[in-house]
């Protein structure tokens, strides 16, 4: 009888130990999950109202990623869950294939998932609330398959007809039909097409084969103008001149510019499929495309892996949504929830060909978003690519210090903003300081070689931003 008295005792024993053991671990797993979590959340500076920090993040994304719920009442959010739904691998193991296969199915879902959130209860009060600028992007949210008025008479926008080898760049130019001034002042200093030779110390490169050149094209993208009497048959003629007008039949406001992106892709997958990198920006900025070329020749050299995801810019990390409705920027919260993803400035980011190509397939299954930059960070999210920052992109310009030193404009790759006048003037300064300032290097160079490469963060797909 003592014997098994003391028998159960001994099981006793062992039992309590391991549950103390049990319990000593799941505090520690807790309080190891807290601080991870924490880390996460305080990663990059938040941005507050209108000074936008930019600078290299480390990866932004959602801190809960795994919680299916967040930010679940907004109607962007509410909007892409169901499509993100759709493709969880865990969930739904067979759409990822099918989606690849039939660009129909993501049509249909798109318009599913709208029916779906548009019908939920509350969703129309909220709507009436919006403001009207808003309403009238969800009301065409929708579509994106407007057909394109006027289009590049080459292949693939403006350039040399007859080139040795496939074009370095193209330059994609945002621009609007009262924009004429600047699209002149463009097509004859930064952006002229054809052959451009790398910076030289001495007058015009050579052709074909030289160290860091390549051939350049041109393309503006417009929508339509809201002035009937300005545009008239002008735009038709300016077409016919340059063969660089790509317009499409959507009306050119702030909010459809996502528009712009979308529909580029789709141009570009049918047009410039052998084209290396393509510049996207705006039409008031200025450009040292002799720096650009010589710095993508660089690029070329990396391997296909990295050429993939290549996308680089002045990166703004952890911003969130302008919440003051003077803004141009302003997005309520009853519309979308949480940050925004890292994304490079939309004044001029230069990303590749391939990259290109990917993002009008996974465009597909992303629900539009009125604010372009951002849209195409939301993107690359999604193809778990990064966009890589560089100081040499001067998207909120110089300091005045920096500015008049002499060799100033062959140190960046971009600077905005810029009246046409003066990028007409600041091209004729470049040609003219070429010959002493050909190889200073570009602006923060160093630094970014050290510490300017974002870590890599692993990210399911499917992640709700
Ligand atoms: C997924 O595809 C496999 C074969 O391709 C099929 O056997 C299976 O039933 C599908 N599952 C669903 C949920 O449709
Ligand atoms: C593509 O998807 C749509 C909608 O799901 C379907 O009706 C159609 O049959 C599919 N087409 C192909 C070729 O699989
Ligand atoms: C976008 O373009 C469409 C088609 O022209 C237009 O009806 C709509 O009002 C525009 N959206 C915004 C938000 O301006």
């Amino acid at each position: 009888m003592a014997r098994c008295y003391c028998h159960w005792r001994r099981v006793l024993f062992y039992m309590c130990t391991l549950c103390i053991f049990l319990a000593l671990l799941l505090v520690y797993i807790t309080v190891m999950l807290c601080t991870v979590m924490n880390k996460t959340s305080t990663s990059g500076t938040p941005v507050h109202g209108l000074d936008a920090v930019h600078f290299v993040a480390p990866g932004s994304y959602p801190k809960t990623f795994w919680d299916l719920h967040l930010h679940g009442d907004a109607f962007w959010n509410r909007l892409q869950r169901t499509i993100d739904n759709h493709f969880n691998p865990i969930l739904c193991p067979n759409n990822t294939k099918r989606a690849f296969e039939n660009g129909t199915f993501n049509e249909s879902l798109l318009t599913q998932g709208f029916s779906k959130v548009i019908n939920l209860d509350g969703t129309s009060r909220n709507l009436d609330q919006m403001p009207k600028q808003i309403q009238d992007f969800i009301t065409h949210m929708q579509r994106r398959d407007y057909p394109a008025l006027l289009q590049p008479d080459g292949v693939c926008g403006a350039g040399r007809k007859e080139e040795k080898e496939a074009p370095l760049l193209l330059l994609a130019i945002k621009s609007t039909e009262q924009n004429f001034l600047n699209r002149q002042a463009v097509r004859q200093t930064w952006g002229q097409a054809g052959w451009v030779a790398g910076p030289k110390r001495t007058g015009n490169g050579g052709e074909g084969g030289g160290e860091g050149g390549g051939y350049v094209r041109r393309v503006f993208l417009l929508g339509k103008g809201s002035a009937e009497e300005l545009g008239g048959n002008a735009l038709q003629m300016e077409s016919k001149l340059y063969g660089d007008i790509l317009q499409w039949d959507f009306k050119d406001t702030f909010f459809n510019l996502t528009l712009k992106d979308v529909l580029f892709w789709s141009w570009f997958k049918d047009s410039c499929s052998r084209t290396h990198f393509v510049f996207k920006g705006d039409d008031d900025v200025f450009v040292n495309t002799p720096k650009i070329m010589s710095y993508l020749r660089d690029q070329l050299k990396k391997p296909h892996k990295t050429l993939r995801d290549f996308m680089v810019g002045d990166v703004i990390a952890a911003a969130v949504p302008h919440r003051f409705s003077e803004s141009k920027y302003f997005i309520p919260d009853s519309f979308y929830k949480g940050s925004y993803p890292m994304y490079a400035g939309g004044g001029g980011v230069v990303y590749s060909g391939l990259l290109a190509k990917r993002l009008h397939d996974i465009s597909k299954r992303l629900t539009l978003f009125p604010i372009d930059d951002v849209y195409v960070g939301m993107c690359m999210v999604r193809l778990n690519a990064h966009p890589v920052h560089h100081d040499a992109f001067l998207t909120f310009d110089f300091s005045s210090k920096e500015e008049e030193e002499p060799c100033s404009y062959h140190t960046i790759l971009l600077v905005h903003k810029r009246s046409p006048g003066e990028v007409v003037k600041l091209w004729a300064h470049v040609k003219k300081t070429q010959a002493r300032c050909w190889d200073v290097p570009l602006r923060g160079k160093q630094k970014e070689e050290q510490t300017g490469r974002p870590s890599k963060v692993s990210l399911s797909k499917d992640t709700t931003v």
